[in-house]
């Protein structure tokens, strides 16, 4: 089969499309035919060997798929050949096949096609998490979404306007906040993209308890970190939760725990794959509440860009380097 493989740590230049042998069945797994798959920013992190966990090299990067099922082991009985199915496998998605655990594997509901399925789970995965599990966002409470024209941003502004907030999407672009704006954000503005000096960060709190008649928001979501985090959470309300999504713009933020204190707010951890092993239940509940909201065209992955698997090393280049709008995916 074809695969674009990581032989080398480094950006996507290095990556590789190879000839290699087809994956073996293994117990307690199903193989897939890949027809879709999409890029995340943890696929960027991955090959230059900066992510939580690193696969033995060399690897096949990608962490979700949408395709058919083309072979399932003894012992599985879920699934069969011919199954339209989506894997969360964190690697091996950019390839012509996969082996997958049955685990990390659901059928496509009727109403996705393929492109849809390997769009959604990571972004809308994380998001319906971390607004509901995490940050209990409650109807009526002002939603700050930070990168909000992103992956993970863009399914918060969705599912927070579905839950009742009032969604206020922040990004480095106008292009990017219409986009936000078009999927439900209520209100929108324009940050600096380059690293913000102090006043910029006064600025960004300033903006945001403008938009806020005063009070902040009462919800963070943040993919971004840096020096985007601090301002944000000094925007906090009064038991305000500010979500630590990611670091999409690079440095790990260090925050003088002051802040906490003065704002009586919490600043909370948000791990989706770690959660997913610890309550698989608690995760199909939430894609049940998904596949319901996609069915009723509440939320709508937005694919703006596709590439092939040949092509595969600039549509993980188009996210790092910041291009993105929704969702970069691989047809295969
Ligand atoms: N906690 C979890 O469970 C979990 C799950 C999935 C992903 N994540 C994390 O969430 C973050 C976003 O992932 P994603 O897949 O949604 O990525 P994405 O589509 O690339 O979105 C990231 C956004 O971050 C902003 N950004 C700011 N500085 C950037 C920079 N220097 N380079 C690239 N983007 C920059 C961009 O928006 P602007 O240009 O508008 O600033 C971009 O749209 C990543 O850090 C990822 O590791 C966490």
């Amino acid at each position: 089969m074809k695969a674009l493989q990581c032989i080398e740590l480094g950006g996507p230049e290095k990556l590789v499309v190879n000839e290699i042998e087809d994956p073996k069945i293994q117990p307690g797994h199903i193989i897939i035919d890949v027809k879709a798959a999409s890029v995340n920013f943890p696929d960027v992190l991955m090959i230059q060997g900066l992510y939580q966990f690193q696969p033995p090299m060399p690897f096949i990067p990608g962490g979700e798929s949408a395709g058919i099922v083309s072979e399932v082991a003894d012992d599985v009985q879920n699934f069969k050949v011919g199954d339209k199915v989506f894997a969360m496998s964190g690697t091996g998605a950019f390839a012509e096949k996969i082996l997958a655990h049955e685990a990390s594997v659901m059928l496509i509901p009727e109403s996705m096609n393929y492109d849809s399925a390997a769009a959604l789970s990571m972004t809308y995965g994380t998001s319906l998490y971390a607004l509901k599990q995490r940050a209990k966002l409650k109807a009526g409470e002002t939603l700050l979404v930070l990168g909000a024209a992103g992956g993970v941003g863009l399914a918060a502004v969705e599912l927070g306007k579905e839950m009742g907030a009032k969604v206020i999407a922040a990004a480095s672009t106008q292009e990017k906040v219409d986009l936000a704006k078009k999927h439900g954000a209520d209100e929108g503005f324009v940050y600096p993209s380059g690293k913000l000096d102090k006043d910029q960060q006064k600025e960004l709190s300033k903006t945001i308890k403008e938009l806020t008649n005063g009070l902040g928001a009462n919800v963070v979501y943040d993919p971004v970190g840096d020096n985007y985090a601090e301002p944000c959470l000094r925007s906090t309300a009064w038991d305000g939760r500010y979500l630590v999504i990611g670091f999409a713009a690079g440095e790990i933020p260090k925050i003088p725990l002051n802040l906490a204190l003065l704002k009586g707010c919490k600043i909370v951890g948000v791990f989706w794959g770690a959660w997913v092993g610890l309550d698989p239940d608690g995760n199909k509940e939430n894609f049940k509440e998904l596949f319901e909201m996609h069915a009723d065209g509440k939320i709508n992955p937005e694919v703006s860009d596709a590439f092939d698997l040949d092509n595969g090393a600039e549509a993980i280049n188009h996210l790092a380097s910041r291009k993105a709008k929704g969702k970069v995916i691989i047809k295969i």
